[in-house]
């Protein structure tokens, strides 16, 4: 059984995520990326573009403003009750809750009374220009996906496309979440990689089918463990104020099925609302006269939401340790079995022993001669034990050990972080094995 708990412990002590103006106590529901979290988002979004803008022929990309005119915000219906939950205040502690994560009538934290239900709309406001009045209001965007609303005249003229086609983007998004909970599954400020699909309504049915197919392929193919993984249908009550059907992509995650991915067909609610709220025509004419607004199918993922479900699914704790040895009692140890198109760091250089120089010299030039092609570091502190299990530890798939052979064979071990299995080879050789061992 995993643990939530240790998995922040571990996303926290190595690295890969800090608790945002910690110095000051924080700020709730906002995270910070650290070094190696920020390696790991750079690849899990370099990972995403790809498979959308290269293996699609006529997906390209697009990163619009966070900012937007209000009027588009109107236009979509986030500034309507569309984009609101429902707050209820506990009379006794003040603590707030979302309506639909409440069962009973009375406060989950202390049996008070509560409030009646209100309307809580999640855009951040904040203001542009020096006065700050009612004209001056701006929003920060709640999702992606309207810059490419906004620009689907743009790409559609200046890239020659024809329906169908889609508009990736990967950017930042904020919702002024009531409840932010479950470590960086909700949080305030987040980031979304969405595509808009753009095609005949006619079409619609038959491509929601082929991008849930395809959105939740993807995640096998990186590694996602295929019963960690499901797809719920989501009923018309509950579904987005723009949706004609949604599915929601969901993982098991330490503290339950949780939705990473949306997938939505949104019909012609964008493009048809922002033509008669903007003025201006979005609709699409084909070669032979027909004309139609364009149907919408979105594929929309969370990078925080889909980070933590493969960090969830690479996290692995073995108690007493993977090397069984005689006689001493080990210490759990943990292990992050991340994709190797995902791990931050992929290869690790060790001289076998720190006190050696030939060694070091020997292991510096090995891990001089890959750091331009592979992401690596090299590392001489502590036993070679305990070196292997800190590599482990953050993903890395490969240590090299330079060891007394090397010095007269001009080789060196690999090991496997998965099997533990190593094998010596040729230092002139690595660059091509690795290569292929990286790439599979
Ligand atoms: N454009 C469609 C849209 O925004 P959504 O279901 O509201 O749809 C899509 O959001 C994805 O964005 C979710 O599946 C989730 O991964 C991520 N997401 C939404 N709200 C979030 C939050 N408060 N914190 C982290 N990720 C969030």
């Amino acid at each position: 059984m995993k643990d939530m708990q240790t998995i922040i412990s571990l996303a926290k002590r190595r690295g890969f995520i800090f608790p945002a103006s910690e110095i000051y106590d924080g700020l709730g529901g906002v995270y910070d990326f650290g070094p190696l979290g920020v390696a790991l988002v750079n690849n899990l979004k370099k990972a995403w573009w790809q498979s959308m803008t290269r293996n699609h022929d006529n997906v390209v990309g697009l990163d619009s403003a966070i900012l937007m005119n209000k009027k588009v915000l109107k236009a979509s219906g986030h500034l309507s009750a569309g984009f609101a939950d429902e707050l209820l205040e506990c009379k006794q502690c003040q603590k707030r809750f979302k309506k639909d994560e409440v069962e009973g009538d009375v406060c989950p934290a202390c049996g008070g009374a509560l409030s009646e239900p209100r309307q809580f709309n999640l855009m951040m406001k904040t203001f542009i220009g020096p006065v700050e009045d009612e004209a001056a209001i701006a929003y920060l965007r709640p999702e992606t996906c309207q810059g490419i609303y906004l620009n689907f005249l743009n790409v559609l003229n200046t890239m020659r496309m024809k329906i169908p086609f889609g508009i990736a983007q990967i950017g930042k998004a904020f919702r002024n979440e009531i409840n932010p909970k479950n470590f960086i599954f909700r949080k305030r400020e987040f980031e979304q990689m969405e595509m808009q699909w753009f095609c005949r309504p006619q079409a619609a049915n038959d491509f929601f089918e082929y991008w849930k197919k395809e959105r939740l392929t993807w995640y096998q193919i990186m590694g996602l463990k295929k019963e960690n993984l499901r797809v719920q249908e989501i009923p018309e009550e509950e579904r987005a104020h723009y949706a004609q059907r949604q599915i929601d992509i969901e993982y098991h995650f330490p503290f339950g099925w949780g939705e990473i991915e949306g997938i939505h067909n949104r019909g012609d609610w964008d493009l048809k609302n922002h033509s008669q709220h903007s003025g201006r025509e979005l609709s699409y004419t084909e070669e032979n006269g027909e004309k139609y607004y364009p149907h919408i199918i979105e594929t929309s993922v969370g990078v925080e939401r889909s980070f933590l479900a493969f960090f969830s699914d690479a996290f692995e704790e073995v108690a007493g340790g993977r090397t069984k040895t005689t006689t001493a009692v080990k210490e759990k140890e943990i292990l992050l079995r991340l994709p190797k198109a995902l791990s931050p760091i992929k290869i690790l250089v060790l001289p076998l022993v720190k006190n050696k120089p030939a060694l070091q010299e020997k292991a510096t030039a090995v891990y001089q001669s890959l750091k331009s092609q592979f992401s690596c570091r090299y590392d001489d502190v502590g036993s070679i034990g305990r070196r292997y299990r800190r590599g482990d530890e953050i993903g890395v798939n490969y240590a090299l050990t330079i060891d007394f052979e090397s010095l007269d064979n001009d080789d060196l071990t690999v090991r496997d972080r998965d099997t533990m299995k190593q094998e010596r080879i040729k230092i002139k050789a690595l660059p091509a094995f690795l290569s292929k061992q990286l790439a599979a």
